[in-house]
């Protein structure tokens, strides 16, 4: 019997439509676009402000915009995997009530929390069911509202984070196409360096730990930047060695929208050039889990059958990893 491969057969996304633009941001804050763009390389991002709407709000909406993009009925769909660090409760999983709420009745989900590296984490998962026969139509869905954890008083952390959601569809194929290879990384050393202090069964919620603000994203950027800058560089590379591709062999690298700085030093490490590397994080920010695939989306249209894809990613955990794909259809 032939290999099965899971490939990606298609993409949807969902974005908030209020734009957060630096110039109002400086309003709030003391930063400037001028220091926004020259540290991270974004210009605006996208907010929910409806306080009523979520993460599982901007996932089923990119769950239906998916299913409409690739005539797919939600009873087909197997399974979803959400990743995400902003679900809408502790408990039950987000991926249960996006389920739920899209009409997947067929399906069974669970959450992957790898924050920025979640969506690769979810990935390489979704697609051991696909390559094993277990699951058909897999869901691979980022999903966040990173809005909800950012203190728009701290200037280190507010400019850098938007909200968004974006998924993709995966199914098996016996040909040469779709996710080749993974590699993925932790080490709990990172813990200090970039966490929630509160709100877990650590410190739950009190009204000191609301006091004392410990329930935004704590971050030490530069102790977070060292270690995004070498190890992302280093597993793309890795990628690249084990799957003997050179340079010019990679039409496109998908990387996490943390930082302009990682992005050029990764490229720089692969020995590509801007033009082919997707980079959409002077719009949206970093929105954690939904970085790759909205720049899969951002990109459809010129995405081409047997395109070498490396998508690569770097987080709090810490978290890294890597993912070759051979993309399996031309985008229109
Ligand atoms: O996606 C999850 C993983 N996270 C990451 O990959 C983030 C990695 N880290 C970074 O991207 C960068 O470290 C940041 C963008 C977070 C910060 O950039 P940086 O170049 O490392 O700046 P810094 O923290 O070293 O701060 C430099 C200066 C400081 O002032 P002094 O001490 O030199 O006077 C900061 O207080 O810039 C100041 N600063 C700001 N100034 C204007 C910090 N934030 C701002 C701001 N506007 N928003």
């Amino acid at each position: 019997m032939s290999k099965i491969n899971a490939a990606i057969t298609g993409i949807g996304k969902y974005l908030p439509e209020y734009v957060l633009t630096n110039e109002e941001l400086s309003k709030m804050v003391d930063t400037s676009d001028e220091w926004i763009m020259t540290r991270i390389g974004i210009k605006e991002r996208r907010i929910m402000r409806d306080k009523d709407k979520s993460t599982v709000f901007m996932g089923v909406q990119a769950v239906k915009n998916l299913l409409e993009k690739t005539n797919t009925k939600p009873e087909e769909i197997d399974l979803l995997i959400l990743a995400s660090v902003t679900p809408d409760y502790i408990f039950p999983a987000s991926s249960n009530v996006i389920a739920y709420e899209a009409g997947l009745t067929n399906s069974f989900s669970f959450d992957i929390n790898a924050a920025c590296s979640g969506f690769l984490f979810a990935l390489t998962t979704a697609s051991k069911y696909i390559e094993t026969g277990t699951v058909k139509k897999a869901i691979v869905l980022g999903a966040e509202k990173m809005s909800s954890l950012v203190n728009y008083k701290d200037r280190t952390v507010s400019p850098i984070f938007g909200d968004g959601a974006a998924a993709v569809l995966l199914e098996p194929t016996t040909e040469d196409f779709g996710i080749i290879d993974s590699i993925l990384h932790n080490d709990g050393y990172g813990l200090k360096h970039l966490h929630q202090k509160a709100g877990g069964s650590l410190r739950p919620p009190t009204h000191e730990t609301i006091d004392n603000e410990e329930h935004f994203i704590y971050q030490e950027g530069q102790a977070v930047f060292k270690f995004a800058v070498t190890k992302m560089a280093d597993i793309s590379v890795e990628i690249m060695e084990r799957n003997n591709l050179t340079s010019k062999d990679i039409t496109w690298l998908v990387p996490h929208q943390a930082n302009l700085r990682i992005i050029d030093a990764t490229a720089r490490r692969m020995g590509l050039e801007r033009e082919k590397v997707m980079i959409n994080i002077e719009k949206y920010g970093n929105t954690t889990a939904a970085t790759i695939p909205l720049c899969l989306s951002d990109w459809e249209s010129q995405l081409k059958k047997g395109d070498n894809v490396v998508l690569s990613a770097f987080g709090a955990g810490f978290s890294w990893g890597s993912v070759f794909v051979k993309w399996s259809y031309d985008g229109k």
